[in-house]
């Protein structure tokens, strides 16, 4: 009887798992799985990358915690780094656990330096687990862009338009997450979102951009924003961004920085700026240059959307989407994608399966053959599943 909790709702589908290999897990018994969900997003590299596992090992040695008192060149770098690729070099980054810590923090350090209490998001976003951005209740205010999915004007989205104006002006910030989130990987329109970061910009409200997931290299880009042509005032990282270690970021623009400085900000958490999640990160920023991963991550995800849309079919699989590495194959109800998702995992597959869609989210290191093996036994299973 297993003593852990899983407070998920998601029951456990392999409960023997005991080693991994790049993209594989292998259960107790040495069977495979191909694991095209990189955990929960998270290892972007892959499991078990050797360069991420020599930097645990050699930090360990060195240093794992400090205290947040202490600094030194190993969380500068790291920093550097976060910098470097956000555009923000001369802004700050805090290192984290969690992606919803990001999040958290980024919203605290708007409403201290706005002045103002309501953040606002997209009615599909995901921020995280915190009561804070789960219940929207109050000092929330939420825009639903169902209605924008099908306008005619999406592509030249009118700054007076309607839905525009009813945008209160006391937003402290505006988070955005640029993939609409729990990977269903629906794109608000571009316009549409420029038009709410000059609205909210124009009132003294910051843009936070939510790359949890997007990020890292994910959509092909090195943030989801990117596809955007907007600038945030800060970035939420995690996930891919520790490779499986449990390291977020929340990276801030000078400007913010600068505001933050005037007055006495507050946030404490014991594991701030450790130096083991800071070599983590700068070591998966410093791979994913060495190998080029994100051009590389942009044209194989085309041919991997090419051999996905195939699959396509008017009767189990209905509709499939993709940006980068980033995919949601729908499937007709969620009894077929249940029956789908088992017998995938049976054949050694991992997806995330939620309701009546499929995450796939394989890591940046994935080899065309590994993914072109994955969608033949996905086309077989399909032409072997009855219709409901
Ligand atoms: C879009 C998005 N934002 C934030 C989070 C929260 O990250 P974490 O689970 O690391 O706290 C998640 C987690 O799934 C997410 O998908």
């Amino acid at each position: 009887m297993s003593k852990i909790f899983n407070c998920t709702n998601h029951s456990i589908e392999i409960p023997n798992i005991v080693s991994c290999e790049g993209i594989y897990l292998l259960d107790g018994k040495g069977k495979r799985y191909m694991d095209l969900e990189s955990g929960v997003w998270c290892t972007s590299l892959g499991h078990g990358n050797v360069r991420i596992n020599s930097t645990i090992k050699k930090q360990i040695e060195t240093f794992m915690h400090a205290g947040f008192c202490y600094s030194g060149d190993i969380v500068e770098n790291a920093a550097d780094s976060v910098l470097s690729v956000t555009g923000f070099e001369n802004g700050n980054c805090v290192f984290l656990c969690s992606g919803s810590e990001a999040i958290e923090l980024a919203r605290q350090i708007s409403k201290h330096v706005t002045g103002k209490k309501q953040s606002m998001t997209l009615h599909d976003s995901y921020l995280g687990s915190y009561s804070s951005v789960t219940d929207r209740k109050r000092n929330w205010y939420i825009f639903n862009w169902e209605a924008c999915m099908g306008c005619p004007h999406q592509d030249h989205c009118d700054i007076g338009c309607e839905k525009l104006k009813d945008i209160p002006g006391d937003i402290s910030d505006f988070i955005f997450e640029p993939g609409s989130s729990s990977g269903f990987v629906r794109f608000p329109p571009k316009a549409l979102i420029q038009n709410i970061v000059a609205i909210v910009r124009s009132q003294g409200g910051k843009v936070i951009a939510n790359e949890v997931t997007t990020g890292t290299g994910r959509t092909g880009k090195w943030f989801g924003y990117d596809h955007y042509q907007i600038k945030p005032d800060m970035v939420a990282i995690g996930k891919g961004i520790g490779n499986g270690y449990p390291v977020s970021v929340t990276a801030i623009n000078e400007e913010t920085v600068r505001e933050l400085k005037k007055g006495t900000f507050r946030y404490m958490q014991s594991h701030q700026n450790d130096p083991l999640g800071a070599a983590i990160v700068k070591e998966v920023i410093t791979i994913i240059k060495d190998e080029d991963l994100i051009p590389k991550a942009e044209i194989k995800g085309k041919r991997f959307f090419e051999m996905l849309a195939s699959l396509k079919d008017k009767r189990l699989i209905t509709d499939v989407r993709g940006r980068g590495l980033m995919f949601a194959v729908e499937v007709c109800d969620e009894g077929t994608g249940d029956r789908l998702f088992k017998e995938l995992i049976a054949r050694g597959y991992i997806v995330g399966n939620r309701k009546t869609f499929f995450r796939i989210d394989p890591p940046l290191t994935v080899q065309e053959k590994d993914f072109y093996a994955f969608t033949n036994e996905f086309r077989s299973l399909i032409n072997h599943t009855q219709t409901p």
